[in-house]
């Protein structure tokens, strides 16, 4: 056990904020159990107090106990994919009060698998509330870098570990009620999911439980975002010249400064996300032009998340 990782801990204990890296992106954490640090993790992001936060474990018994009902579908995913990019929404146990969960009765339940969350997790022992360690409704931080440029002086310590491998949020299942609903997708796809479940997921568009995730505006740079179709670019292009930076798949435009290419590869795309979209939205250019990505379903999490930052 590290120096610093005891100290992260000890910061935890002390009712303080820790930004820790997780596969997924930087997680800004902070005792679960205390309303007065999780008090201090709303404010440092400028986050409302009625959006619930996903509490983070070091292993699945850890945080069942959180929850007062463990269904079947909801220790097959855990025994499945735990530790690693998936969140469960489950009925909260008594431990798990109104200001982690927005006063709504269920609870985001994460175990992640990066190494040094592991470590500060365990070191911990308890719950650690940690939304992604960006300022609210902005682009999710996937370097210990963008965690300091958003929060800065608001954080007590950040840990470093690399950029981020997945690069975007986890994949959200509430099993709290019935049938499984797929909240926020992620790195694990749809069918993954289902198989593991032995049962269909219903499309969050047929509920609607309260997750900022969820909201018409987020994941976004400060900058206009569009997305536009490959056969649509050229044109926007000729159009706007240099008041445009572009996210493509294509080799880089002469008549645009400020061009990003992207992997057509869904996963390394993801991992690659949210870095480009900071540094596109430094350029100071008007406009940020995305190119749309396929419509398979392995391309699903990506055009979530840049549906989000478009809207
Ligand atoms: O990958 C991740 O999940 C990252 C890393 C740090 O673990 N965390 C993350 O947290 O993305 P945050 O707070 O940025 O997003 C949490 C999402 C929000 O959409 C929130 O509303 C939803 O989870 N959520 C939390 N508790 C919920 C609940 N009880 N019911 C429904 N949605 C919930
Ligand atoms: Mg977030």
């Amino acid at each position: 056990m590290s120096a610093e990782i005891r100290r992260a801990a000890e910061i935890l204990r002390a009712g303080g904020l820790v930004a820790f890296p997780t596969e997924t992106v930087y997680g800004l954490g902070a005792d679960a159990s205390s309303a007065a640090a999780v008090a201090r993790l709303y404010a440092a992001k400028q986050r409302p107090a009625d959006h619930p936060v996903i509490v983070h474990f070091a292993d699945a018994a850890h945080a069942f106990e959180w929850a007062r009902e463990v269904p079947e579908g909801a220790r097959r995913l855990a025994a499945r994919f735990w530790p690693g990019p998936l969140t469960l929404v489950l009925k909260r146990s008594a431990k798990a009060k109104d200001f982690v969960t927005g006063g709504q009765d269920t609870i985001a339940l994460r175990v992640p698998v990066h190494p040094v969350a592991q470590a500060l997790l365990r070191e911990f022992g308890g719950g650690v509330a940690a939304p992604s360690a960006n300022l609210y409704g902005r682009v999710s931080p996937t370097t210990a870098a963008h965690v300091r440029e958003d929060l800065g002086a608001a954080v007590d310590l950040v840990l470093e570990g690399g950029p981020s491998e997945v690069g975007i949020e986890s994949a959200i299942v509430d099993l709290s009620s019935g049938a499984p609903v797929l909240l926020r997708p992620g790195k694990i796809g749809i069918g993954e999911i289902e198989k593991a479940l032995g049962q269909k997921l219903v499309s969050k568009t047929t509920a609607s439980p309260r997750h900022s995730g969820g909201l018409e505006r987020h994941y976004a740079p400060r900058t206009r975002a569009r997305l536009v179709a490959p056969h649509e670019l050229d044109r926007e292009i000729a159009a706007r010249g240099a008041a445009v930076a572009v996210l493509a798949f294509s080799r880089p435009d002469e008549r645009v400064d400020f061009w990003i290419r992207m992997p057509r590869d869904p996963g390394r795309y993801a991992q690659r996300l949210y870095a480009a979209l900071r540094e596109l939205d430094g350029a100071g250019c008007g406009l940020i032009l995305i190119e749309s990505p396929p419509e398979e379903a392995e391309w699903a999490a990506v055009r979530d998340r840049l549906a989000k930052a478009t809207a």
